[in-house]
């Protein structure tokens, strides 16, 4: 057998083991199985798989797993999403993104690229940016919004770069869905804390795919995909009315 399908007869039988042992613990009746196998099957047609894995968190501990071994000498990673478009535009400097008139809290965003060991600065990386608007939705869930608005894709020298914008607004995972209305039904709430989303690549170093979040954030303790941690967080300051983040 190859190593890829004995991989697979451990996980399975794992799996199922554990499922019979939570059946058993949670004395789940015939009709409780039939109600989540309908569940399981309309979040299917509805394409919504990534979002339950989210919302379990699945995403955020299997992340956690992959790059265990760079996130403990580095920026740790965090999950891509369901919002992330490869081709967004290449800014030039001074980097912007959003409309002219964005509404929202200007952000004036400084971000450092080091090396992960030696804390060197990275001479030129590649930074691929994506973010909701002020209100929380990303510009490919907005009929009015401008194609690839409030996404970018920048280049930082000497380990800096400075981006404008706007502070995003909370996401929440809309509540239509198969996945919005279980949250509703346990009682948890939909919204994500506020972030903006990055790629960064560099010749000789491994890529980076995470996310940077706000102190004080309302949302941050209860990220309802649980993705947000610590060392992702980065202070938000008020200097004369520009926020600004570095
Ligand atoms: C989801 C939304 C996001 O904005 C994100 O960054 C990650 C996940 C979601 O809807 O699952
Ligand atoms: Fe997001």
């Amino acid at each position: 057998m190859s190593a890829r399908n004995q991989r697979l007869v451990k996980v399975v039988d794992a799996l199922v083991k554990d499922l019979h042992e939570f059946v058993l613990d949670h004395r789940v009746t015939e009709e409780e199985l039939r109600r989540a196998m309908d569940f399981l099957t309309e979040v299917g047609k509805n394409d919504e798989m990534p979002g339950l894995a989210d919302a379990f968190a699945m995403t955020t501990v299997a992340d956690n797993v992959t790059h265990e071994e760079a996130n403990r000498s580095a920026t740790p990673s965090n999950i891509e999403g369901p919002f992330y478009l490869a081709d967004a535009p290449s800014l030039s400097p001074p980097y912007r993104v959003g409309r002219p008139d964005e509404a929202g809290d200007p952000l004036v965003f400084r971000g450092r690229i080091l090396d992960g060991p030696s804390g060197r600065p990275v001479p030129t990386a590649l930074v691929d940016l994506w973010q909701a608007d002020a209100v929380g939705n990303y510009d490919i869930q907005d009929p009015g919004a401008p194609a690839f608005n409030l996404r970018g894709r920048l280049t930082a020298r000497d380990g800096t770069f400075e981006l404008r914008t706007v502070v995003p607004g909370a996401y929440e995972i809309p509540k239509n869905g198969a996945v919005g209305r279980l949250l509703k039904q346990i009682g948890r709430h939909a919204f994500r804390p506020r972030h903006i989303h990055f790629k960064i690549s560099a010749d000789g170093w491994q890529p980076l795919t995470t996310q940077i979040y706000f102190a004080g954030d309302q949302w941050i303790e209860s990220d309802s995909i649980g993705a947000a941690k610590p060392g992702l967080v980065a202070p938000l300051n008020d200097r004369e009315g520009v926020l600004v983040s570095e």
